[in-house]
């Protein structure tokens, strides 16, 4: 079980104080920034592109985890090469989603796959190998503030027993309505890797809510 790494998702900062807001979150104990970019093809949402990114890695000193929700990451990965420390991509792209982790791994980034939650677990099984992340969506992508779908804790198990079974080293990380009891029930299923955007950046103590999602260990 690796241990748990929390990654506040910079969709829920305020980008009028970007550069404040990045200094405080990782003050508050944040492990990694998830930058969720968005195409609005893949999911219903526009976010931001590699200009955002690199303004945020020119004030980060956290590693940077990349979830690139657009359906052609073989095309813009190379444009968060530089600034990843890991790129995920999700398993709905249009490409040879085998062929881009290859290429993204080979160049010596951390590389994960993702899943919505009308997509079976099956259809990621055949990656696995490839991969040093699985990231399971625990809400519809394109939008912080949603509910958690407990529904999906079972393809979080299911990513733990695979890893088991294959030998696989890939961490598990979940997104999407994480706070401290959807973390909880997150962490009990097998996650280890916590993304929260909401329950993080609205909290008047981002230190504490960090704390508190960190403390999921505490049986
Ligand atoms: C949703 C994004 C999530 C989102 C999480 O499409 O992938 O990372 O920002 O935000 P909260 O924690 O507010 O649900
Ligand atoms: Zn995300």
């Amino acid at each position: 079980m690796h241990p748990i790494i929390i990654a506040p998702s910079i969709l829920a900062a305020d980008w009028g104080h970007l550069h404040e807001q990045i200094r405080a979150v990782e003050a508050a104990g944040a492990d990694w920034l998830h930058l969720d970019v968005m195409d609005g093809h893949l999911v219903d949402n526009i976010s931001f592109g590699p200009g955002f990114c690199d303004a945020v890695a020119r004030v980060a000193t956290t590693p940077l985890d990349v979830h690139l929700m657009i359906t052609r990451p073989d095309h813009y990965w190379p444009r968060f090469a530089k600034l990843a420390h890991n790129i995920t991509i999700h398993i709905e792209a249009q490409c040879d989603v085998a062929a881009t982790l290859r290429d993204i791994r080979a160049a010596g980034i951390g590389v994960g796959i993702s899943l919505k939650p009308g997509t079976p677990f099956s259809e990621i099984e055949p990656l696995l190998p490839l991969v040093d992340l699985v990231l399971i969506m625990t809400v519809e992508p394109g939008f912080g503030g949603q509910p958690f779908l407990a529904g999906q804790m079972e393809k979080v198990t299911a990513a733990r027993d695979q890893r088991t079974i294959r030998q696989l080293n890939y961490r598990i990380q979940v997104d999407g309505g994480i706070n401290h009891t959807t973390g909880q029930q997150s962490r009990t299923a097998g996650a280890d890797t916590l993304v929260a955007g909401s329950s993080i950046f609205g909290a008047p103590d981002m230190a504490a809510a960090i704390r508190t999602l960190r403390a999921v260990d505490t049986p």
